[in-house]
């Protein structure tokens, strides 16, 4: 089982479109998918399961998730994908993290993450959990970045994103707390044929970060496949977004 976070502290840069298109086509491929939603905006839970009113990520991390991990996940409408859904409670832990309430507990909430995973690996569940985390450190997604196997960050392709980019991957590992740090790769989202595009990929291979191949291309398909709830493959599989993400799970399924 492979735990791969997609994560930027940067807004906006593609990380739930791509872990809900990722997590889509490794299904489709047949691999056993649990995608977790770790923000508290929770765009990929509306996207998979728009309805669901059941526990979620929260009550895993304040430990008051049901005792049987099974009962804490729900199948989606995809055959052998299933997702842990986030909901606005993660707000509450991180203010009350911030007001330092006694009870807030953070570093008990990250440990819990990883007990979780552990027994889902155990039981040997799932080939691919994928973490879709939010635009900032959170208890949610310190909890992911602590116990994932590899982080994508996806980023855009100019010159403010590429100082995000190199300050994410340091703060990251900085963190191994529970295992050795997690091997960290950009993806490069929303980009042009610009000349300009060109250049910040360039350099950021020139700053020594390990970068996919796979570049995502801007492509109004993108949002109306969230709109329609239909991952790219199924919207628009000729579209230039679409072929794109089928490259970047060449490259995620190459490391098996
Ligand atoms: N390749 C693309 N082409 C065009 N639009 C895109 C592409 N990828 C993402 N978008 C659009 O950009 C917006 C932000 O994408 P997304 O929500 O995936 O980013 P995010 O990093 O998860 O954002 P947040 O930080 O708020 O969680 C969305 O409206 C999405 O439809
Ligand atoms: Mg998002």
């Amino acid at each position: 089982m492979k735990v791969i976070a997609l994560a930027n502290h940067k807004g906006g840069v593609g990380k739930s479109t791509t872990a809900i298109n990722l997590s889509a086509l490794l299904a489709r491929d047949g691999e056993r998918v649990l995608l977790i939603d770790a923000d508290a905006q929770h765009n990929s839970s509306d996207f998979y399961c728009p309805d669901y009113e059941g526990p979620t990520l929260t009550d895993v991390l304040t430990g008051d998730c049901e005792p049987v991990w099974t009962e804490s996940v729900t199948h989606t409408a995809w055959e052998n994908l299933d997702m842990l859904c986030a909901d606005m409670r993660l707000l509450k832990l991180d203010l009350a993290a911030v007001l330092n309430d006694p009870h807030a507990d953070g570093a008990a909430s990250e440990k819990r993450l990883y007990d979780f995973l552990k027994i889902v690996r155990d039981d040997d569940a799932y080939d691919y959990v994928i973490i879709d985390c939010p635009p900032s450190f959170t208890a949610a997604s310190v909890a992911a970045l602590v116990c994932c196997d590899e982080m994508i960050l996806p980023t855009r392709a100019d010159a403010f994103s590429r100082a995000g980019a190199l300050e994410m991957i340091q703060q990251v590992r900085s963190l191994g707390a529970y295992h050795i740090a997690p091997r960290c790769r950009v993806l490069v989202t929303m980009a042009d044929r610009s000349r300009l595009s060109r250049q910040v990929i360039d350099q950021l291979k020139a700053d020594g970060l390990d970068v996919f191949e796979a570049v995502v291309h801007s492509s109004v398909c993108v949002g109306e496949s969230s709109y329609t709830r239909l991952p790219l493959y199924e919207y628009a599989p000729r579209s230039r977004a679409a072929q794109d993400y089928e490259q970047l799970l060449r490259e995620v399924r190459d490391d098996e």
